[in-house]
This record gives structure tokens, sequence and C-alpha cells, in this order.
């Protein structure tokens, strides 16, 4: 891979070990997947926080290079907490020390403390720019909603291409590998963003690590398109995928010139099919709200809902977003769903967080990655329904 003098001088030791060897791994990454140079990114978003997760391991691969700064913006995925709300949660002191371990690590590299999956709400990607995100769903809102530029990064490499600025340019920074291969034919009924994140889900089993152009979906609401990338992103490694009228790389004479090998009918009963595995309601303990995390829009939404209902919850329901559209959202608001036992909470999500010293078994959710996660991560019984079905049955304790 050809290397500017610069990026042989990181490389040879000058900037100091940890430079040097998140250099190196760039390097042998590019090397071994045929990139013939390094790409300047604009924006890393760093996965992989959890202490949930990343256990101990994580955590002092964290430490060990937050002995030097970040050379590009960064931000941060979710940790296993609300940072001021840790003790309500039930986090047990010792987890609630390490995961701040954690958070100090990144804060001395210069990583933004966002701590949300949407860091497309912080700052949202132009078309062309070249990024280095892990999380599946903002990967796949970058590439295919916001026409940006990134492979689907781990978390190890996320922090790589942060201290470096740079990335190898392979796969999704390549304009040739940006084609579509399957073609989806949506004949199914997306109202909302369950149906949008089970169609997503259901798209990613047929396409799996390939890019396909998804047609004939006539509502193309920002919830709806943000659930089909958290969907897809969940059964599937594919880095991007084309909607019709919404990918602002899809063009005519694009859609003219594609080489589609197969092409696949999505039906009612694809989706009914996976909705069935997840048709539990009865007892519920949970009801969750905000997985991406909620954008502004769509807690005032919920607010306006919630309106209609008096008293207050049966079933704890919790919404979840990050602190950045928290701490936009009116006061008046904030008061109403205190008022009514409504959890409005940030920094993390029931997927990320130490759920077993939380007392959550049984949950009721409108997204497939949620549900998915809980069930086959945390062995939770989770039930999926509509966002307007999961707050009713929060206020009246039955479905
Ligand atoms: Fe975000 Fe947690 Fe879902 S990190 S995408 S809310 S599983």
């Amino acid at each position: 891979m050809y290397l500017t003098k610069e990026e042989e001088a990181i490389l040879s030791g000058e900037l100091g070990p940890e430079y040097q060897k998140a250099m190196k791994v760039l390097v042998k990454l590019g090397d071994a997947l045929g990139a013939e140079k390094l790409i300047r990114i604009v924006h890393a978003h760093i996965s992989g926080i959890s202490y949930q997760n990343i256990g101990d391991a994580g955590l002092e691969f964290l430490e060990e290079y937050s002995k030097v700064k970040v050379r590009v913006y960064a931000t941060s995925n979710p940790i296993g907490f609300d940072m001021k709300l840790w003790s309500e949660m039930n986090i047990p002191e010792s987890f609630y020390r390490k995961q701040m371990r954690i958070v100090s690590a990144l804060k001395r590299m210069g990583v933004e403390q966002t701590f949300t999956c949407t860091p497309y709400y912080i700052r949202k990607p132009s078309v062309g720019e070249h990024l280095a995100w892990g999380e599946s769903n903002a990967v796949l809102y970058a590439n295919s909603i916001c026409g940006a530029r990134t492979n689907r990064e781990g978390g190890p490499s996320t922090v790589f291409a942060a201290l470096i600025g740079k990335v190898p340019c392979m796969g999704m920074h390549v304009e040739s590998y940006r084609t579509p291969r399957v073609l989806i034919k949506v004949e199914a009924p997306i109202e909302n963003s369950l149906h949008a994140g089970v169609l997503g889900y259901t798209i990613g089993l047929y396409v799996k690590d390939r890019i396909s152009l998804i047609t004939n979906i006539r509502r193309r609401r920002e919830d709806i398109v943000k659930a089909i990338c958290a969907g897809l992103g969940t059964s599937s490694s594919s880095p991007l995928f084309f909607i019709e009228k919404i990918s602002p790389e899809i063009s005519e004479t694009k859609l003219k010139h594609m080489d589609i090998t197969e092409r696949v009918e999505i039906e009612p009963h694809d989706l009914e099919n996976i909705m069935d595995k997840y048709s539990f309601r009865a007892n519920a303990d949970a009801v969750f709200l905000g997985c991406p995390h909620l954008s502004y829009n769509e807690i005032i939404e919920i607010f306006n809902y919630i309106s209609k209902f008096e008293g207050t919850t049966k079933i704890p329901l919790t919404l979840v977003t990050s602190r950045k559209v928290f701490n936009e959202i009116p006061e008046n608001v904030k008061l109403e769903f205190r008022k009514k036992n409504v959890k409005l909470i940030c920094d993390t999500c029931f997927v990320v967080a130490p759920l077993k010293h939380m007392d959550v078994r049984r949950l009721v959710t409108n997204s497939i990655k949620q549900a998915y996660y809980l069930a086959n991560i945390h062995g939770v019984k989770v039930g999926l329904c509509k966002t307007r079905e999961c707050i009713k049955l929060a206020f009246k304790g039955e479905a």
C-alpha cells in the first residue's frame, strides 16, 4: 500500500507507540484487502464501549490508547447506563466504576461524549464524505440514506481510524463497490417503524453481505428508513442498500446500468413469519421504545399520543434517546413524562446495559433489533408491537 511521508513516519514510531500500533493495524488491513492507499476521514464513530459488552479486555484496550488523542472528530456509541440515573437503574457499583474508567479513557482521547447509536443526529454526514463508523444501524444510515462512505467497522478499528484520522481505501470507500446486486420489491404495506424494522430484518436474511436496491416503499418518513437500517443491520453484514427515491446515489442513469443478479419479492407473510416469533404480550414487566435512539420528532410524537392517557403507566415505559436530543426536549414534555411515570433516559439501551440487575424478564418493544438482541443475549422474553400498542399496553397494563 502506498504511504505518504507522514504516514511512514507514524509507522516508524515517530509519534510514539500508540499511533505506531494503530498505523500498523490499518496498513496490515489495507495490504490484506488490496487497498492502494489510506484516505482521510471526517468523522469516526467509536462503537463497543459498554463495559457490559467489552469487559476488562476492552477496558484495558481503551486505557492503553487513552495516552494519545484522536486526530479527527470522533463520537461514541452507548454505554451501560444513563450517566445521571445510574443508581436508579440498579447498576452495581463495580460495573459503574469500570464503565466510568472507559468514559474517562475516551475523554482523555478527545472523543465526544455522545453515547448514542444515532451519530447522524449529532452530525449528519454529507454525500461522498469518508467516515469510519461502527454500529450497524448508523453505518447503513450513513451509506444508504446520506450517501456517505464507511465500511462496517468494529470497535477497535474505529479507535485506530480515529487516532490516525484515516482508513484504508477499500470496500465502501470505493465507488465501484457501491453497486446493488439484489433487487428487492416490497409487496407488503410498510406503515410504521415496527413493519419497517421487520422488513429490514427480512431483507437482511436474504442479502447477507450483498448490496440491495429496495423498491416500492411508499412511506419514506425518517423513522421508517431508520428502522429499515436497524433491522437490516441486525440480520446481515451488508454495509449498504439503496432505496428508490431516497438514496442520493441512485440516479436514473445508475438504475439503467445496474447488474442485478437476483430479484426477490417481500410479501406480507414474510414479515408475519418474523413477527410470529415475537407474539408474546401478557404479563410484560417493561415496555421499551428507542432502538435506535429516538429523534426529537419521535419523542414529541410519543408525547402527543401519551397525552391521551389519564394517570400513570401500569407497566414501566422507558424511552431512550441521546443526551443531545434529551437536552433539546422542552421542560413541559419532560415534566409530563415524569408525572405519568414515563422514563426518558439517555446514553444507553437495555441491550448494552447489565440487564440482569434491572429486573427485566418480559419486555415489549417496537424494535426488531432490540427484540433480537434482548432475546439472544439476555434471554429476555420479547414481544413486538407497534409504537402506539406499546404505549397502550404500558398504560392499560394488558394487551
Ligand atoms: Fe442503539 Fe441499543 Fe438499538 S445501541 S441501535 S438502542 S440495540
